[in-house]
């Protein structure tokens, strides 16, 4: 399984100091709909890169070229982001190649939040009858926000932020940092220089990775319906968590659920 989860990855101040940045970095990108590129044959310049640059290394891939990185916000529960995979957006647009990110990661800033879900199928962009998707459907990652969590994945996986489940604290909004590796870079405009009218401090991270080493599968309570490129597709849930949970829900459907989306309250 080419999917990683990691509890705990940033000691708690490393992970206060990345917050700190996400939220300014936030305050002067309204529109969140751009990326950002560290070329990774440089040293770092602010306390971001130096985060990318010390979990490159600790993945064992700081020989990649480079980092596409963005942080993104969600300030109520009932927000989501639609399933799709990573990918080179413009070259595609310009080129009709589609490269997927052959390394993708999500950094939690917050400790509360709906999940990140992740699907065993991905694109795959050389079969020629129209229908890209490929993998076992199997199973599906459940990754519930906690403060210096972080969970990777090396194959072009289907994965989105699923409405609706899990709590915001009162004041606070979802906030995580990604990045993905490339050994090539990106094209423009999706993913640029930095070019905010914000200096990002400089600074430096410790990680302290707590990885989960038995991702526990657990049996769905229903389904509801997901578009993997326009396929419809019942995604399996189980509807308890405890804040932080990473877990396998299995995506073989036990006989006594009915075919109805069924959501259990926690
Ligand atoms: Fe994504």
């Amino acid at each position: 399984m080419s999917i990683e989860s990691y509890h705990s990855y940033l000691t708690e101040e490393s992970a206060a100091n990345l917050r700190a940045e996400a939220d300014n970095i936030l305050a002067h990108d309204p529109e969140e709909k751009l990326t950002w590129w560290y070329d990774l044959s440089k040293p770092p310049s602010n306390i971001i890169e130096n985060y990318i640059m010390k979990s490159a290394q600790q993945h064992g891939l700081d020989g990649y070229l480079g980092a596409e990185w963005w942080i993104r916000s969600h300030d109520s529960i009932n927000s989501q982001w639609y399933f799709h995979v990573d990918g080179d957006v413009d070259r595609f647009r310009e080129t009709g190649e589609y490269l997927a990110a052959p390394f993708c990661s999500v950094t939690y800033l917050c400790d509360g939040g709906q999940p990140t879900v992740v699907c065993d199928q991905h694109h795959d962009w050389l079969k020629t009858n129209d229908i890209y998707i490929t993998g076992n459907a199997d199973w599906t990652l459940w990754s519930y926000p906690k403060m210096g969590k972080h969970i990777c994945w090396g194959l072009p996986y289907f994965h989105g932020v699923v409405a609706n489940m899990g709590h915001i604290p009162e004041g606070d909004r979802r906030v995580t940092l990604m990045f993905n590796l490339w050994n090539s870079r990106p094209f423009e405009p999706a993913c640029v220089e930095y070019n905010l009218p914000y200096n990002i401090k400089d600074g430096e991270v410790f990680l302290y990775p707590m990885k989960d080493t038995d991702l526990e599968f657990r049996e769905p309570h229903g389904h509801f319906t997901a578009y993997l490129e326009g396929v419809e597709t019942a995604i399996q849930f189980h509807g308890y968590h405890e804040p932080g949970d990473s877990f396998l829900v299995t995506q073989i459907r036990p006989q006594h659920l009915s075919e109805d989306q069924y959501f259990p309250i926690q």
